[in-house]
């Protein structure tokens, strides 16, 4: 142990006393520890993150979606150097031209492909957004009720886990806002209602259309007055296990809420971006948002800023005054420097073609993959995003043990795919925790691809091998 504990500055504190001051100084509740053993990085390039021995690791994860664009995209972070060199710092209330041009182009992107105007308001990390778009609902509609979906995931403030469907997230906490009514996701692979989706005929939306019928669901009264004033949905279900809905059920669920004047929060804080081949994931379902919730990689994880987007009628400054919501650092000079140049970056590049392209080329190996290997249960994604859901060897019963000894395999650093030790970033998410959450970078190539899949069958027949 460094016996100067107090003065860990030193540059050179290796890496076993590094994690003893971790254990005692670091709080745990600020984050997830799914690892059997913590791994510690210090550098990261493109799609790789290198730990402290230099042992490279291919990120299939990129920050939970929010470096789309890959770790240290030089036009992004020379866009954050310059800032710092002009206006580095100003309060929120004073204006610069970085927020009100970026605030400019991605109202008129909304304007383009939803064909509504609107405003963008600003605030500094996802969960806060989801709250800011809730608040501009409650104050247009004068409810507090929320629907959202089982197994979405919307963050861990109090607000924000409050539509958020684990129990977990609340159970120490009490409630603050009134729980969501939590509705079942079209979870094709697990039908929460047991069916098969080329038979069920959409009987999830027809349960969703029936709670409006009469008065005895709980949800609306005599004369079809809504007791909810919102609706928050994730068009491609991140945290969830990023899946896909049938075409079809996004505009049946919105032609309901219109019906009953109950808003639409659309959360794109980790599909947006082009991370499903579309600016916004919702665009893929023919559905027009109330509310649009932005985060993660508008900056690419730096500088962190969030943004909701609301039709004009909701946010117009006579509705939701100065003060609606307020935060220090909302729309800090650096965070939407780095926010500009990646909406700049998003228009002057097709990244629609490049990431379906690539998603294709990722599944079919995805695909190809799940042939030799039953416990590969379902295979699926849209652009960037996909799903590997690990099974037993029926290929459909959830595999918790499997997947877990997948990622701490990869996160070991010790597959080679016939060179020298690399390692394998992989998240985990879904219903049953069995389900790898791919979100590698925007810009993977091929090549990248194939490592990828050679590192994960590595994984793969090493996990079964373990855990037998
Ligand atoms: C869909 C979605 N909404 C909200 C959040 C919360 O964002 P943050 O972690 O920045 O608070 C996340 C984070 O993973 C998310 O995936």
């Amino acid at each position: 142990m460094n016996p100067n504990p107090t003065a860990p500055d030193a540059g050179d504190v290796p890496e076993e006393d590094l994690l003893e001051l971790e254990s005692r100084y670091c709080s745990w509740g600020d984050t997830v520890h799914y690892a059997r053993e913590l791994t510690m990085f210090n550098r990261a390039d493109g799609i790789y993150l290198y730990d402290v021995k230099g042992t490279q690791y291919l990120d299939l994860q990129m920050w939970y979606s929010a470096a789309n664009f890959g770790y240290g995209n030089p036009r992004l972070n020379d866009a954050l150097k310059r800032q710092i060199d002009t206006l580095p710092q100003l309060a929120c209330q004073y204006l610069h031209r970085e927020k009100i041009l970026l605030a400019t182009k991605l109202a008129r992107k909304v304007e383009s492909v939803f064909g509504e105007k609107g405003r963008i308001h600003f605030n500094v990390g996802g969960a806060s957004a989801v709250e800011d778009g809730w608040k501009v609902a409650r104050n247009h509609t004068k409810k507090n009720l929320a629907f959202a979906f089982m197994g979405g995931y919307h963050g861990r403030t109090l607000g924000a886990s409050a539509i958020t469907s684990s129990y977990r997230y609340r159970e120490k906490f009490g409630h603050f806002a009134d729980r969501a009514n939590f509705i079942p996701y079209p979870y094709c692979f697990r039908c929460p209602y047991g069916m098969k989706r080329e038979s069920c005929g959409m009987f999830c939306l027809k349960q969703f259309e029936r709670l409006f019928e009469t008065e005895y669901y709980g949800v609306v009264n005599k004369t079809g007055n809504a007791e909810f004033g919102a609706f928050f949905v994730e068009a491609v279900q991140g945290t969830g296990g990023y899946i896909v809905p049938p075409q079809g059920y996004l505009p049946g669920i919105k032609k309901v809420l219109e019906q009953h004047g109950i808003l639409m929060i659309d959360d794109e804080i980790q599909m947006g971006f082009y991370r499903t081949g579309k600016f916004f994931a919702l665009e893929h379902f023919g559905v027009k948002p109330d509310v649009i919730v932005m985060g993660k990689a508008l900056t690419n994880g730096m500088n962190a800023i969030s943004a909701i987007w609301a039709r004009e009628e909701l946010i117009s400054p006579t509705v939701f005054p100065p003060g609606s919501t307020h935060s220090t650092f909302s729309s800090n000079p650096l965070g939407t420097a780095v926010a500009l140049e990646t909406v700049k970056l998003m228009e002057e590049e097709d990244l629609e073609a490049r990431v379906m392209r690539q998603g294709a080329y990722f599944l079919s190996r995805l695909k190809e993959l799940a042939k030799r290997h039953p416990q590969m249960g379902d295979v699926d994604g849209l652009g960037l995003a996909l799903r590997v859901e690990m099974c037993q060897r029926d290929g459909y019963t959830p595999n918790r043990e499997l997947t877990d000894a997948m990622m701490n395999i990869g996160l070991s650093g010790t597959l080679t795919a016939g060179g020298k030790s690399k390692g394998l970033i992989l998240d985990v998410g879904g219903y049953y925790k069995n389900v790898f959450t791919m979100a590698p970078s925007l810009y993977i190539t091929e090549e990248e691809i194939d490592t990828a899949m050679a590192l994960f069958e590595e994984a793969l027949l090493r996990g079964i091998a373990e855990t037998g």
